[in-house]
């Protein structure tokens, strides 16, 4: 098993960030062993032409040495660059590589990552037993962007770290092959918010580079090629988003759609719509959010949190009837209503029943779709060039055998695209 906590060559912990423009832009962090020196990249597109270098700052100092931080601007969208950091005044690391977002004007083919509930690899009572795999996987299909829907490390009941920055460490080692080729933008779940969970928001706010959102980043949107996406911070059971909270999201939303941006995704870690008896929907949140997204024509939430995979029809008149608009198992139209869909666990089991979450009613609601409790699960969310998206959402066991599509629906684009 590797060990996540050791130093790579004198820097580790590699991750990407779009914090600015998405189309020009890539932030890179990681950190350096010698913070007495100069955080120092250096990057060309890919390819052999002349490396650029260019130099940093340091994000965050501490005992354990720097956190660095460069940002690359001016870059071409669409484009392959490679770029290696510098450790120490001596050796250049390994070369990784990324693509620059598309422009934002029209439609262009990507392919973006959704996880969540990963947990650490090689925890001691065997509940991690998806997490090696799911990244490894995620890691092969070489998506774009990785969103990361929040519940990262469950340091409270790992028990292999004395202290929660060792284990925020080993989160973003265990990342480095998914996070070193494409920014992981994340979603804060309850195990980063809740003090009794024992971690808290600021450690991990500070490792993670986002755009500035509101109430001090807990949420933030950004726009990738055609899609805005909204992270909100949900993670509360039983409440509803504090006012100032929705306020912001709707705000945000209309903001993206008076700029014409043609899709726009939520990306919350608490589920409304979550049949699980581990964490069964929040209906308040349901009731709020509801008819909030209804009315403005959301298509599709992304969640997580119950550790299962479900997904709604697409809905109307939710939190009241719940009413599915299409029998359809695989194809939606615009104007069909919200799809909730839930995705987890992204490779960690429940601590509270050592497994996937089961469901509450042998038969699934009249609302649901699709439904597995027995993978550990992501989904690919696949852009066209034509304006459509197609959501494959493949499971794994851990063992490395082959992943197995649990679902896959496509959203036609939506008018006039
Ligand atoms: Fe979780
Ligand atoms: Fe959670």
């Amino acid at each position: 098993m590797t060990d996540f906590s050791q130093h790579v060559h004198g820097s580790d912990q590699l991750h990407l960030a779009w914090v600015y423009d998405t189309a020009t832009t890539m932030t890179v962090i990681w950190r350096n062993c010698e913070p007495s020196s100069i955080p120092t990249l250096a990057y060309r597109a890919a390819g052999d032409g002349e490396w650029i270098t260019i130099q940093g700052a340091h994000r965050m100092t501490d005992d354990r040495g720097a956190l660095e931080e460069v940002t690359l601007s001016g870059l071409a969208p669409s484009t392959r660059y490679a770029y290696r950091v510098r450790c120490g005044e001596g050796n250049w690391g390994e070369v990784h590589e990324f693509t620059t977002g598309p422009e934002r004007d029209g439609y262009a083919a990507m392919d973006i990552a959704y996880v969540s509930d990963t947990g650490l690899v090689g925890r001691a009572d065997g509940l991690s037993d998806g997490t090696a795999q799911v990244i490894q996987e995620i890691a092969r299909h070489d998506p774009l962007l990785v969103l990361h829907g929040g519940d990262f490390a469950y340091f409270d009941t790992d028990r292999r770290f004395q202290w929660l920055e060792e284990a925020i460490d080993y989160f973003f080692n265990q990342m480095v092959p998914v996070a070193s080729q494409a920014p992981m933008m994340p979603t804060y779940g309850n195990h980063e918010l809740m003090y009794v969970l024992q971690e808290r928001f600021e450690p991990w706010a500070e490792r993670f580079a986002t755009p500035e959102g509101s109430e001090g980043r807990l949420n933030y949107s950004y726009d990738v090629g055609q899609v805005h996406f909204v992270s909100i911070c949900a993670f509360e059971f039983d409440d509803p988003l504090p006012e100032e909270r929705l306020a912001w999201v709707v705000d945000d939303i209309k903001k993206a759609q008076a700029a014409g941006r043609p899709w726009i995704i939520p990306v919350l870690h608490v589920a409304p719509f979550a049949e699980g008896q581990n964490h069964p929907s929040n209906l308040a949140l349901r009731a709020q959010l509801g008819p909030v997204f209804e009315e403005l024509g959301i298509r599709l939430v992304l969640t997580s949190h119950d550790q299962s995979y479900e997904r709604t029809f697409p809905l109307v008149d939710v939190p009241t009837a719940n009413t599915p608009t299409s029998s359809s198992l695989d194809e939606y139209h615009p104007g069909d209503g919200t799809l909730w869909i839930k995705v987890s666990p992204g490779g960690k089991r429940s601590n509270i029943n050592k497994s996937f979450s089961v469901f509450a009613t042998e038969e699934a609601p009249h609302w649901t779709a699709v439904r597995s409790n027995t993978f550990h699960c992501f989904a690919l969310l696949h852009f066209g060039d034509q304006g459509d998206l197609e959501v494959e959402v493949l499971g794994v066991t851990g063992d490395g055998s082959e992943p197995v599509q649990v679902d896959r629906f496509r959203l036609l684009a939506p008018a006039g695209a």
